[in-house]
């Protein structure tokens, strides 16, 4: 049975991605967010992030309105109500994931519907439990930004079926084009269970003044050959939403190099969230 019917919920800059992607593989989107400045604020990256994809040659130009269109914003999550699959892509607070899974048992009619989660960390069966459904629950973790990025963790919890989880991965391999690895349910999974502590030793190196983030960075640019060094892949990832995944690491290992370092918290505190607010570890303001 082929998934042709999308719903995103949540429309940040993971959700946004992810629902372009669905519109750009053909998929009829619905994409569902918390209040209509949120909803504006999506949809204008949706279509800012398309018209990029044009200007690359991704995407061609008589095609743009079209893809657009097969999005539908709503404020209302009773539109996800017929959905064979719904991403859930919203703040990384497993509180709010878990108030929202179960909801969605109210609100999801199609029985064979899967709920998959983009969680950067968080272990899905705190998910699937709250379900009545546990076997349709599965982890899809996309990477930032979507559109660009070609990877894909999947993550089955104990009791996903395979039947969910081959479903999944074919929906992402065949129909998105995406590379999908497979991942056991633990806190972080494959790619922040590596990346997390990189970036909090980066900052910890901020903190203690052994290097300013310009010298950080470019060590790793020019050093290691990475795109981007770890401050800026900070600010690109959003400093709350690093800090966040990294508490549900300290949570589920309680290993000190999970733990959030004081600078990151104030900072987050301080509203310095990276590029989304403006400003992080760099300012963006300044560069216009
Ligand atoms: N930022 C990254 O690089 C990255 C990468 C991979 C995965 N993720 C994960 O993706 C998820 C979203 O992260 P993001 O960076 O897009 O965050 P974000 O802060 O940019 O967006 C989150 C959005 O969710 C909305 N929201 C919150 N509660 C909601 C609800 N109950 N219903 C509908 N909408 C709701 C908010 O209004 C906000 O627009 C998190 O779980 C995060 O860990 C993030």
């Amino acid at each position: 049975m082929s998934i042709e019917r999308v719903g995103v919920v949540g429309c940040g800059l993971m959700g946004s991605g992810i629902a372009e992607v669905c519109a750009r593989a053909k998929t009829e989107v619905v994409v569902a967010e918390l209040d209509d400045r949120a909803l504006e604020g999506g949809e204008q990256r949706v279509r800012q992030s398309m018209e990029r994809a044009v200007k690359a040659g991704k995407l061609p130009e008589s095609e743009l309105e079209a893809t657009f269109e097969r999005i539908r914003f709503t404020t209302d999550l009773g539109k996800l109500s017929d959905r064979q699959l719904v991403i859930e892509a919203i703040v990384e607070n497993e509180g709010a994931k878990v108030e929202l899974f179960r909801e969605f048992d109210l609100i999801v009619h199609d029985e064979n519907a899967i709920l998959a989660s983009n969680t950067s960390s968080i272990p899905i069966m705190k998910l699937a439990v709250v379900t009545k459904r546990p076997q349709q629950v599965c982890g899809l973790h996309f990477f930032n930004p979507v559109p660009v990025l070609r990877l894909v963790e999947l993550i089955e919890s104990l009791v996903t079926s395979k039947e969910t989880s081959s479903r999944l991965a074919s929906f992402a391999t065949d129909r998105l084009g995406k590379h999908v690895v497979r991942s056991q349910d633990r806190a972080g999974f494959i790619v922040n269970a590596l990346l997390i502590p990189y970036i909090l030793s980066a900052v910890r190196m901020v903190e203690s003044g052994f290097a300013t983030p310009e010298d950080i960075d470019a060590g790793m640019l020019h050093g290691c050959n990475h795109p981007m060094g770890p401050l800026a892949l900070c600010d690109l990832i959003g400093l709350d939403t690093a800090k966040a995944v990294a508490e549900s690491m300290y949570e589920e290992f309680k290993e000190p190099l999970y733990a959030p370092p004081p600078l990151l918290c104030r900072m987050v505190e301080a509203k310095l969230l990276g590029r989304k607010t403006g400003r992080g570890f760099y300012d963006y303001q300044k560069k216009g």
